[in-house]
């Protein structure tokens, strides 16, 4: 009984990819300020239609866009403390909530 219960909890910490924390942490600290209500036309978080010609770019595209700035945006959102694995798990984390890549369905 008490195994059972150890699987499934094992399997459903499995299934939470390991970034989403970190990733949605860091979107809560600094990308939300503009993500949440669209500041300046920034694709809103789970905004299916503003980010899907965005996820096409590819990730690498999308990372270099966060990293050195894209129109309005930011390099780093602004926020110099952070790193690419900080920036890149926050774009992770804004792409899974408008639908995911197109190849990790
Ligand atoms: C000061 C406001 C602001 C903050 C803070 C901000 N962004 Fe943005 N972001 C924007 C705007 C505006 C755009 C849309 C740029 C455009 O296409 O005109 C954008 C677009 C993007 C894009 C899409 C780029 C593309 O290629 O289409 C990504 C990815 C992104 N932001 C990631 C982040 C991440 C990650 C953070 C937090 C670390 C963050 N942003 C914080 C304003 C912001």
């Amino acid at each position: 009984m008490r195994k059972h219960i150890l699987l499934v909890l094992g399997t459903v910490l499995f299934a939470t990819p390991a970034f989403a924390h970190s990733g949605k942490a860091v979107y809560e600290q600094t990308c939300f300020s503009c993500h949440a209500k669209g500041v300046m036309n920034a694709p809103k978080l789970g905004d299916k239609e503003a980010w899907a010609p965005r996820i096409a770019e590819g990730k690498p595209t999308l990372m270099n866009h966060a990293d050195y700035g894209f129109k309005s945006m930011p390099p780093h959102g602004g926020n110099d403390d952070l790193s690419e694995q900080d920036i890149s798990a926050a774009i992770d984390y804004m792409v899974e909530q408008a639908g995911g890549y197109p190849d990790k369905k």
